[in-house]
């Protein structure tokens, strides 16, 4: 099936970034959120983000133009009933995820593949969510997503031979590299990375070294482009914990438990880069 329209739910960190990545590519985007507010917010850092690719002369300002008017912003999930492919990037629970899903199960034509972006729940009990669960499937993507080449590619027990060779080559198609990874908490990044930051949180909570010296040691001593603290920021300190309690409770190994600073910050509502403080402060 040729996909020409996309949908991608979800206009936050991840999904302002998908939506970016299918329209450089020259996909028509319906970009959905729950509200007015957060739809604009994330067209604004789709924006920014094109900006950024044209004053390093990596895109042409007709580029950037044509692209930014590719992506169409939505309310609600009505508005993608005639999208070929949606991928969704809502929040990181599991109850919203399956309510989605269901929902799009009704909407959309049952040829329509549903990916999701999913950093760690299981996709086979996202597909077994709806009515065609062969064409449910994990599309993976790493922050920032204009950047990062990798798309894990999770099949779901359920998934079609057909639906996982679309998803590849839409994969290639964005210029990114597919990575097939079964259908296990965290796929493989997120079980390696995630653990390694709530080490890290754990060390700082013991005063091993300050914050930034933790980040310095791990950027120095094991040439990370950036340390697992400022990662946490960039990737939201409420998405590690969510990883880490899926980890904890899907593997029962007591060396996933959340570390209780991870816990701490996100309590205290400190969720890294997207709310200005984590770790760090940002402007
Ligand atoms: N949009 C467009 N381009 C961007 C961008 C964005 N949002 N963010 C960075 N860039 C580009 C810059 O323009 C720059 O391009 P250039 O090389 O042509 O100059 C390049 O990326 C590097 O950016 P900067 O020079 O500003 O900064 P750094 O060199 O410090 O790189 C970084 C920033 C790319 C974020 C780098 O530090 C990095 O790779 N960090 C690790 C990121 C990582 O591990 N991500 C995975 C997170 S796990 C995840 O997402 C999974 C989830 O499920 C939890």
């Amino acid at each position: 099936m040729s996909v020409k329209t996309v949908g991608v739910i979800g206009a936050g960190t991840m999904g302002n970034g998908i939506a970016q990545a299918f329209a450089v590519s020259g996909f028509s985007v319906k970009m959905s959120d729950i509200g007015q507010e957060q739809v604009d917010r994330g067209r604004k850092a789709i924006e920014k983000s094109l900006d950024r690719l044209v004053s390093k002369d990596k895109l042409s300002v007709a580029d950037h133009g044509a692209a930014l008017g590719r992506v169409e912003g939505v309310v609600g999930l009505d508005g993608l009933a005639d999208c070929d492919f949606i991928v969704e990037a809502a929040t990181e629970r599991e109850e919203l995820k399956l309510d989605i899903f269901r929902k799009l199960s009704d909407l959309v034509s049952a040829e329509t593949v549903l990916a999701s972006n999913t950093s760690s729940i299981s996709l086979t009990r996202i597909a077994a969510a709806t009515a065609n669960p062969e064409r449910v499937i994990g599309m993976h993507f790493f922050n920032p997503v204009p950047v990062m080449k990798l798309v894990e590619v999770v099949r779901a027990l359920q998934t079609s031979d057909a639906v996982f060779e679309q998803v590849e080559s839409l994969t290639r198609q964005l210029g990114k590299e597919p990575v097939a990874v079964k259908d296990s908490p965290g796929f493989a990044v997120n079980r390696i990375l995630v653990p390694m930051i709530n080490e890290a949180c754990f060390a700082c909570a013991e005063g091993i070294a300050a914050p930034e010296d933790i980040d310095k040691v791990m950027q120095m001593g094991a040439n990370h482009p950036m340390g697992p603290l400022a990662l946490a920021d960039l990737i939201g300190l409420d998405t590690c914990l969510e990883v880490m309690k899926v980890l904890h409770s899907a593997l029962g190994d007591p060396k996933y438990r959340p570390s209780p600073l991870l816990q701490q910050m996100v309590d205290a509502g400190y969720l890294g880069r997207k709310v200005g403080r984590g770790f760090y402060v940002y402007d």
